[in-house]
């Protein structure tokens, strides 16, 4: 006898159930794109469908969290913006060394094999640059929008190459307003580059931008003094802008200060000198 066919289905409240492929739908459901055997599909739904809260009620929770409003002084914005103009200098004269760093893109792929099945999801990339990590996500076929502080050419080509599924945008990260929400967020070297004081509007932007359960992916400089419990601070680019080195220990209690869980760490070498850089892969708490 031949196996029934099922598939996955969601309805409003984002609640996940199985439905015989061979029965109309109900009225307010509708497929999730997985067809399988019962098992499967109820497989799948279990790594989908981790906090089984309605949506109205985490949309409800969501309105009651206030929006956090951090006071920077203006000394501090200056630090900020000069920070930001030292990558548009860079990238206008050819010297984003960054971008023809392999490591970079190894952390990607690394999170995106361990991390993520399919169906496709929606990413978010603080510092998209060259582009170079969001065509590594849409290559495997996710979306992905992004932002950076310069437009850059490669920008026309992804979105030639993939329509619909990639969308970029100018300005900077901490002052980013839209509200569509999204599985992932990345940041492949842009926060260790941020004065202390932008750390809280940024991981309230990520906390805010991710849904449920929701998973951020940092990669940072790693601290390589193990008998240090905080990491060093170097400033380049003529004293303009700050390179955090961190500790295991100090991204743990970033994370867990803004409510996130983080649930591994992986280091990976920048190959061009003996430093490391520490992969860092957290989930929003609720
Ligand atoms: C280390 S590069 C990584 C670029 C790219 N993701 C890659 O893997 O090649 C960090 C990027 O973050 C961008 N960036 C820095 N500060 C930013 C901010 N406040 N908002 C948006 N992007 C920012 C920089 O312009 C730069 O392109």
């Amino acid at each position: 006898m031949e196996e029934t066919l099922y598939s996955v289905v969601v309805n409003s409240e984002k609640q996940y159930s199985i439905w015989n492929t061979d029965k109309s739908l109900p009225i307010g459901w509708e497929e999730e794109g997985t067809k399988g055997t019962k098992e499967d599909c109820l497989e799948h739904i279990k790594t989908i469908w981790s906090d089984i809260r309605p949506k109205s009620l985490m949309d409800y929770i969501e309105r009651q969290i206030p929006k956090k409003k951090v006071v920077i002084t203006q000394d501090q914005k200056d630090k900020h913006l000069e920070a930001i103009d030292t990558y548009k200098k860079r990238y206008s004269a050819g010297l984003d060394t960054w971008s023809g760093m392999d490591y970079l893109k190894k952390g990607i792929q690394i999170f995106f094999n361990d991390y993520t099945s399919l169906p496709s999801k929606d990413v978010f990339e603080i510092g998209i640059g060259t582009g170079r990590s969001s065509e590594t996500v849409l290559e495997l076929g996710h979306s992905l929008t992004g932002i950076d502080v310069i437009e850059n050419d490669n920008w026309s080509i992804l979105k030639e190459k993939y329509g619909e599924k990639f969308h970029a945008f100018v300005g900077d990260f901490t002052e980013y307003t839209r509200s569509k929400k999204y599985d992932i967020v990345l940041d492949n070297g842009c926060l260790h580059h941020f004065e202390p004081e932008y750390y809280e509007i940024t991981f309230h932007q990520i906390h805010h931008l991710l849904k449920s359960k929701g998973w951020f992916y940092l990669a940072v400089f790693k601290e390589d003094d193990t008998s240090v419990e905080e990491g060093r601070v170097e400033y380049i680019d003529g004293g303009k802008r700050r390179c955090k080195y961190f500790t295991k220990k100090e991204i743990a209690a970033l994370f867990d200060h803004y409510g996130f869980t983080l649930k591994d760490t992986q280091e990976v070498s920048r190959s061009y000198d003996s430093l490391m850089t520490m992969l860092c892969i957290a989930q929003k708490q609720s």
